[in-house]
């Protein structure tokens, strides 16, 4: 798929604004839970090193980036965070963009998946 650099419409709102400092903020707003909260999200899906798997609003990717983490590119495994905020991928690819981990300009309300 190509992958877009501006952001796309949605029904609701974006963070497109936020990108720059979510990264700073989210763990403070969450009363420094964050990366237990996506510990837990990693654990209970239980992954298999050839699972494909999709995080939508993924933000920045810190989640789909741990995600990655427990996938192989060899087994067909691959996370791939969809954000309609274009910065938010923009800094997703930049900082957590591996060979098991993509980021994509994409509305969850029109999924090309
Ligand atoms: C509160 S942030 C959460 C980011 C990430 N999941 C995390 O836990 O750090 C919600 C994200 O969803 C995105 N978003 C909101 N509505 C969306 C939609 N309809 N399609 C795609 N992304 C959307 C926003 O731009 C924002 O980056």
């Amino acid at each position: 798929m190509k992958k877009q650099s501006l952001s796309v419409p949605t029904r609701g709102r974006t963070l497109d604004h936020a990108a720059f400092v979510y990264d700073f903020f989210e763990p403070i707003l969450l009363l420094g839970k964050q990366a237990a909260y996506d510990q837990q999200i990693v654990s209970l899906l239980n992954l298999e090193e050839s699972d494909r798997v999709l995080d939508l609003g993924c933000g920045t990717g810190v989640l789909t980036r741990m995600i990655a983490d427990q996938l192989k590119t060899e087994a067909g495994g691959v996370s791939v965070g969809i954000d309609a905020a274009a910065k938010m991928i923009r800094v997703a690819g930049k900082k957590r963009g591996s060979d098991t981990c993509r980021s994509e300009v994409v509305a969850a309300e029109s999924l090309p998946f």
